[in-house]
């Protein structure tokens, strides 16, 4: 898409489907309304979830994860959520949890909601391959993998060999609520955290997609080894709404919409939370955007203001980047400015990658400066919380921006 001085806008296109819409607001916040009112208006957010929330891959079992808890708790510091990364998985499989590392993790999220916090546990789309684990076996029999001219698409994702769930299939969204129902009724989370669903795939090989114009189109944009199914699933494939070539970017959409409904189900007339990673237009009415795997880099922390105002422009306000840094070790000064600046991002999470050095505020000890500085803006933001939800509420109840641009106002 290139912008022309004009002014002008030129698309070179390779097909696909393309709907044009233009909104003629007369100011940038009327813009976004009018937008909103097609695609659909943000979720209003739970009260909870807009408080500080903590999270990291790999905190090394039950205790490591207690321990934080306790830490971050004994210091006063204002936080209503924890999360849980792969980690807590036996063999990274959904709908499972490790029994030996993570024992007593249906305890531990008891143990929050006594203390009046929230649990978000992460999911992704790849379902392990394997013929003794109930999810593979019953979304086998109902037949709602993605397919291809041989069967089943075959990835390799976190449990390995892998298949992939068609949520564009009604079947396929039911098979998701029975397995979301039933393992709520063994680990009582509150929240859904939703990973790799682009939808992503580790293996990148040129003999896995057949040679024709749908895998290999004539002009291919400029993207990761000039192929449109690198990482991905060949665009051949076929879903419950048409080829993967048309809906390959509905496909994290399709899955916010499926595990909406399975929390309608699990929380009847209640609120809870969704937390998605890939995002088209329309998401934001079912989940809220975290901006991804940044690293711990004053670059990304300034980056995640654009990448913050921008997500409210597209109509999910209920946005984030980890706070910190998620790849690479942070540093004392780097992720105490942080704390302070995500203490005012509209998602505030700190989340952490896999063999990183701690980085929850308590991790810097007692009477460190980070650690004062974070109490300190966050007492600031848990303050502001009844204007931050009111933001919230415009934002769902008539399209409004929740962070903006001076140029909104
Ligand atoms: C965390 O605190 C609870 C009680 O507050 C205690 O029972 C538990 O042993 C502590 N766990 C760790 C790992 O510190
Ligand atoms: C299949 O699942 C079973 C039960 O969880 C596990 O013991 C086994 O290692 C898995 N096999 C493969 C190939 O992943
Ligand atoms: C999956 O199928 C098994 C029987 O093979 C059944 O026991 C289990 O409840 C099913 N799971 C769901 C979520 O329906
Ligand atoms: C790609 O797949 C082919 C056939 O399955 C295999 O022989 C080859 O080693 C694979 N290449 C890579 C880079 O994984
Ligand atoms: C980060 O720090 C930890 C320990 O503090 C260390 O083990 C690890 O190697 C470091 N990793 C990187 C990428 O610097």
């Amino acid at each position: 898409v290139v912008l022309q001085p004009a002014p002008a806008v030129t698309y070179h296109i390779i097909g696909g489907i393309l709907d044009f819409y233009v909104f003629l607001g007369n100011n940038p916040e009327q813009v976004v309304q009018e937008y909103l009112e097609l695609i659909g208006r943000p979720f209003l957010p739970s009260y909870w979830s807009l408080g500080f929330q903590l999270s990291r891959r790999d905190y090394g079992g039950i205790e490591g994860l207690t321990s934080v808890v306790n830490r971050t708790r004994a210091i006063k510091i204002p936080y209503d959520v924890q999360y849980s990364d792969i980690d807590y998985m036996e063999e990274k499989k959904d709908f499972t949890y490790d029994k030996e590392h993570f024992k007593g993790l249906d305890q531990f999220a008891e143990e929050l909601h006594s203390k009046g916090q929230r649990y978000i546990i992460i999911l992704n789309p790849g379902i392990s391959k394997n013929m003794s684990y109930g999810p593979y076996e019953n979304g086998s029999r109902k037949r709602i993998w993605v397919s291809g001219a041989t069967g089943p698409v075959i990835g390799k994702v976190w449990p390995g060999p892998s298949v992939f769930p068609d949520y564009t299939n009604p079947e396929g969204t039911q098979w998701w609520i029975d397995e979301l129902v039933k393992f709520h009724e063994e680990l009582n989370f509150d929240g859904i955290w939703m990973d790799m669903n682009e939808v992503a795939d580790f293996l990148n090989n040129e003999s896995l997609c057949e040679h024709n114009e749908l895998n290999y189109p004539r002009f291919v944009p400029k993207i990761l080894d000039r192929k449109l199914f690198a990482q991905t699933l060949c665009m051949d494939t076929e879903q419950h709404w048409g080829l993967h070539y048309d809906v390959h970017s509905l496909y994290g959409y399709s899955m916010a919409i499926a595990t909406a409904k399975a929390m309608e189900n699990i929380f009847p007339k209640k609120r809870s939370f969704i937390l998605t990673r890939s995002t088209f237009a329309g998401s934001g009415k079912f989940a809220a955007h975290w901006l991804g795997d940044n690293e711990a880099s004053w670059n990304d922390l300034q980056w995640s203001i654009p990448g913050i105002l921008e997500f409210n422009l597209f109509g999910i306000p209920m946005v984030g980047a980890n706070i910190c840094g998620f790849a690479l070790n942070t540093s004392e000064e780097l992720c105490r400015r942080w704390m302070q600046l995500g203490a005012f991002y509209p998602l505030s999470r700190n989340h952490n990658g896999p063999g990183l050095m701690d980085q929850d505020p308590a991790a810097f000890g007692r009477n460190s400066v980070l650690l004062n500085s974070a109490i300190h803006y966050l007492n600031i933001r848990y303050n502001l919380l009844p204007y931050l939800y009111t933001l919230f509420f415009r934002a769902h109840f008539r399209g409004d921006t929740v962070a903006r641009p001076l140029v909104h106002e």
